[in-house]
């Protein structure tokens, strides 16, 4: 799972642990990958294997992707992400490479590297965290800031997934984008382009999700077999709607070019 050192990532990987699984944990700051591979084992008795790596990199991302492609990989939590908030005319382009690297090629090149193996096996899960912002990135940006980069890197996720899973439907691989709102992490004390050393995890002045929660939709997501996972959302209408709508305009769209 990448992006285990910390907010999400770091709950599901002790999630996944109690429930027995084996884990690989990937990140860039390898103390925390350590103390919580450390824990894991104490505490669950699992395997805990550490890869340090910065996925924007493309050698680090070569080589976990080697390693996502084991015919051990039996979940690929996709959860690393940057956000690079900021007004885009003023955008670092270094940094808005970054977002891109680690978003998109990094979420897609893991994915492609283990759906392969996970196929052979007969059985696999693949979870891609996006963002509720792949929806909602044009509305009033209170309490987030600038975020166009982002946002879109988070619709690509949803649309690379939905699409995937469409793909996949017939074959017995699980397949999830997981698109929290406001989470309790450290993701905002960050743009992104270089670790947070040395700050506790808090929760945002503006409140924010407990990740637990988060890990618990994504997991009853999957045991129910829905692919678009907002957390919150005890109503799956609107998804039926979101879904009902694009059938419209894809219809529409035949009907004009007739
Ligand atoms: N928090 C929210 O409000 C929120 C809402 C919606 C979606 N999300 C999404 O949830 C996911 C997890 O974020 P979080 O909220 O748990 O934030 P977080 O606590 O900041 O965790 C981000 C994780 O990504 C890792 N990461 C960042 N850049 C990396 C790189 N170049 N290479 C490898 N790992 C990297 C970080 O580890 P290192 O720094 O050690 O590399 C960290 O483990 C992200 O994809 C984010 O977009 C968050």
């Amino acid at each position: 799972m990448t992006g285990a050192s910390s907010g999400i990532g770091a709950a599901y990987a002790r999630r996944l642990a109690a429930h027995g699984w084996d884990t690989v944990l990937v990140a860039r700051r390898a103390q925390r990958l350590d103390d919580l591979a450390r824990r894991l084992r104490e505490e669950t008795a699992t395997t805990v294997e550490t890869l340090v790596a910065d996925l924007s990199e493309p050698a680090d991302l070569a080589r976990v992707a080697r390693r996502a492609a084991g015919d051990d990989i039996g979940f690929l939590l996709n959860n690393a992400g940057i956000n690079g908030y900021g007004p885009f005319a003023g955008l670092e382009p270094e940094l808005m490479t970054k977002v891109l690297g680690v978003n998109v090629l990094a979420v897609t090149a893991l994915a492609r590297a283990a759906v392969p193996a996970m196929l052979e096996r007969g059985h696999g899960t693949l979870v891609n965290v996006a963002s509720q912002l792949a929806f909602a990135g044009s509305l009033p940006p209170d309490p987030l800031p600038e975020r166009a980069v982002y946002g879109g890197t988070k619709g690509y996720v949803v649309t690379f997934t939905r699409t995937l899973a469409a793909e996949l439907a017939g074959t017995p691989l699980r397949v999830q984008v997981l698109c929290p709102g406001l989470t309790a992490t450290e993701f905002h004390r960050s743009r992104g382009d270089e670790p947070v050393r040395g700050r506790e995890p808090a929760v945002h002045a503006e409140g924010g999700m407990p990740v637990d929660r988060v890990v618990d939709a994504s997991l009853a997501a999957l045991d129910s077999g829905e692919v678009v996972c907002v957390p919150g959302l005890e109503d799956p209408a609107p998804v039926t709607a979101l879904a009902e709508a694009e059938l419209a305009i894809r219809a529409a769209a035949r009907r004009g070019g007739s």
